[in-house]
């Protein structure tokens, strides 16, 4: 489909913190390469809007999504322990971004494991992450003690497990494994395996379904990751989970993700500002470019995320052009201009 005629869509930038802005400038290049055509509204948040508003998340930010109802999003840094809560979280949240997807496929051959492709799916605005904290004072000691309650509603559940099943549909997957810890958080994790397993039974003969607690998954993803197709689980387990599927494949540097929801659509890599590394330019964009493609798929454009994969690969396989995270020598900056050599070609 030629892209000259088609109209514009507007869609949020927010370049992010660490190597977020060099990873955001390659992919936003690859993408007009391909003449995707977005309208973008460049917007600060984390450290960035910190520094820009005095605020993690600034208003102009989020009236920029609820205009949009499409990002694309740099990794925004959190401080650990005090400091500001996570604006990941709170954009989840603000925009009601239920569904988390992750799909990490292998695209270079060779590694420690091969042909792997799984989708994992969390839960994206519950359980632990609802940020109820707090701590008991006991004889002067301010942090004596420390609380967390966790949420999980039986709505919440439902919605990710019916989306968990329709992708599984949708994108001729066989099988989804609910991921649990139900054997000791009997009511948090318990509501969402007894949910999802309600789902499950209007799938059947359709979509095959089975369960693991989260302990035995992530053994048996290093064991055997073949075995698994789509994994749906609650948020602070896909979180741990979708970092150790990324290693299965290449590491942070290659995996997308998707935060998708009623009020609107976030694509981000599954990685962070990766600081250590940051104004260096070698970082791997390819996490964020994949996350694009996912975009690109969102808007119906699937033609051109096709293209962009394809690309990608050819740059990786054929070209041999890789970052130092993938052992190779590229900066940034090479792999993003060999990257154009082959979607020009
Ligand atoms: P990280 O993912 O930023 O980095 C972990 C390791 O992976 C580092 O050694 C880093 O150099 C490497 N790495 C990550 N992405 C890479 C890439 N594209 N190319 C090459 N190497 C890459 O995790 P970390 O250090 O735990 O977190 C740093 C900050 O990022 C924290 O403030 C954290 O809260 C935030 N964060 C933000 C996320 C988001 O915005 N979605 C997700 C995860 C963390």
């Amino acid at each position: 489909m030629s892209t000259a005629n088609q109209p514009t869509i507007p869609a949020t930038l927010i370049p992010g913190d660490g190597i977020g802005p060099e990873i955001v400038e390659a992919t936003v290049m690859a993408l007009d390469v391909l003449g995707a055509r977005f309208d973008w509204e460049t917007c600060s948040a984390g450290l960035a809007g910190m520094k820009e508003f005095g605020d993690p998340l600034p208003q102009s930010t989020l009236d920029s999504i609820h205009r949009t109802k499409l990002a694309l999003k740099g990794p925004l840094e959190t401080p650990v322990g005090g400091g500001y809560r996570s604006s990941n979280v709170r954009l989840r949240e603000e925009f009601k971004l239920y569904a988390n997807v992750r799909p990490a496929k292998t695209i270079i051959p060779g590694g420690r494991y091969d042909d792997i492709d799984l989708v994992l799916l969390r839960e994206n605005n519950e359980g632990l992450y609802v940020g109820f904290e707090h701590y008991i004072p006991i004889d002067g000691d301010p942090h004596a003690v420390a609380m967390a309650t966790g949420v999980n509603t039986r709505a919440g559940c439902r919605r990710i497990a019916e989306y968990a099943f329709d992708y599984a549909v949708k994108n001729g997957r066989k099988k989804v494994t609910i991921v649990h810890k139900a054997n000791i958080m009997k009511a948090l994790t318990g509501l969402f395996l007894d949910t999802t397993r309600e789902v499950a039974k209007k799938y059947e003969g359709r979509i095959e379904c089975d369960q693991r607690i989260v302990d035995a998954c992530a053994m048996q993803l290093v064991l055997n990751p073949w075995q698994f197709d789509v994994i749906v689980t609650t948020n602070l387990f896909g979180d741990i989970l979708s970092d150790e599927i990324a290693g299965l494949v290449g590491g942070l540097g290659m995996v997308p993700g998707a935060n998708i929801g009623v009020e609107a659509a976030i694509f981000e890599a599954v990685h962070g500002s990766a600081p250590d590394i940051a104004g260096k330019g070698i970082a791997n964009p390819v996490a964020l470019m994949l996350a694009a493609a996912m975009m690109l798929d969102h808007i119906d454009r699937r033609d051109l995320g096709g293209r962009l994969r394809q690309g990608i690969d050819a740059t990786l396989n054929v070209d041999k052009v890789r970052t130092g995270d993938l052992g190779g020598t590229a900066s940034t900056k090479q792999f993003t201009a060999a990257l154009i050599r082959r979607l020009n070609t």
